[in-house]
């Protein structure tokens, strides 16, 4: 397994990969990884030749106020568990590397970056989409995969992938789960104990919602009502927002059918997690 921390480098190993007739399947990351990472890469080596992994606690999609200092980093396990999964290259750059003195170019997709997640996080999306775009200027991929887990964020990369016609095949990997439902986090290493079973409400609710649907509810105002009856129930969480959504347009509806999806963000003590699950048709 490569490792690289030079831009440089890493970009003339994916030119040869290319010259050599392979194609580089990417899966970007913060690192800390679990199993829904490792979902990623074991599909990442299905659509492409090389599988390349890129760890890099990304500072610009982080606001002043935020975890950036205190995101949870082990660079160790990281590249254990890699080269267990039998990844052909790891990028991993410093900030500087990424950012240079004097950097000022970011990209942004202008509305879906305002929305839900943005609302709260204002230039958080600015920064995914700026550091997704050099991964895949330095990178070169073929195919890119993304978590359902973070689904405003793969949408928003779909978007940016159409917009600026660039040459790459983003591929969706849906939520793994703890087995009482959490969605695996790196951010859950936060949670105290307390706080982690009270955790379990966020797909608790979701569910509910579902069965409700299944059960002839469609209006989303009623669904809601439920979700945070459920939610309320448990002390010390605050709901950031519940939506219900088209899949592709992240357009709120009003009544629910079986391609919706719900998103919602709901804070525990000091840590927020978000969550997310189609009306219908999952195995969740
Ligand atoms: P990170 O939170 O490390 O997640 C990396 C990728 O793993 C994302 O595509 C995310 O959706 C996916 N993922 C995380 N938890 C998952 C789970 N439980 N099930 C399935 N997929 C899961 O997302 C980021 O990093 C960053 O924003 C990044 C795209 C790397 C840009 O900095």
């Amino acid at each position: 397994m490569k490792v690289f921390r030079d831009t440089k480098k890493q970009h003339q190993w994916s030119l040869k990969e290319h010259s050599k007739g392979l194609k580089p399947g990417l899966v970007p990351t913060m690192g800390f990884l679990h199993k829904g990472h490792l979902r990623l890469i074991q599909n990442a080596k299905e659509y492409s030749d090389r599988v390349v992994v890129s760890i890099f606690v990304n500072p610009t999609q982080f606001s002043g106020g935020e975890d950036y200092n205190k995101y949870p980093r082990d660079e160790e396990r990281d590249l254990e568990l890699l080269e267990e999964e039998g990844v052909d290259a790891v990028f991993i750059p410093e900030p500087l590397e990424m950012y240079p003195e004097g950097y000022e170019t970011y990209v942004v997709v202008e509305e879906l970056s305002k929305k839900y997640c943005g609302r709260s996080r204002p230039t958080h999306f600015r920064g995914v989409t700026t550091v997704v775009l050099k991964l895949f200027n330095i990178i070169q991929p073929d195919v890119a995969i993304f978590g359902e887990k973070d689904y405003q964020q793969l949408i928003i990369i779909k978007r940016m992938t159409k917009d600026l016609n660039l040459p790459i095949t983003i591929i969706s990997s849906p939520i793994v789960r703890e087995e009482d439902g959490v969605a695996m986090s790196s951010r859950n290493k936060y949670l105290n104990p307390e706080e982690r079973k009270k955790a379990t409400v966020l797909y608790e609710s979701m569910k509910e919602a579902q069965r409700l649907v299944a059960n002839g509810i469609t209006d989303v105002d009623a669904l809601k009502k439920e979700m945070i009856k459920i939610i309320e129930k448990k002390e010390h969480l605050r709901i950031e927002y519940i939506e219900f959504v088209e899949p592709e347009t992240l357009k709120r509806v009003k009544k629910v059918g079986a391609s919706n999806r719900i998103l919602m963000a709901v804070h525990i003590g000091r840590t927020r997690l978000i969550d997310n699950m189609k009306i219908k048709g999952q195995a969740e």
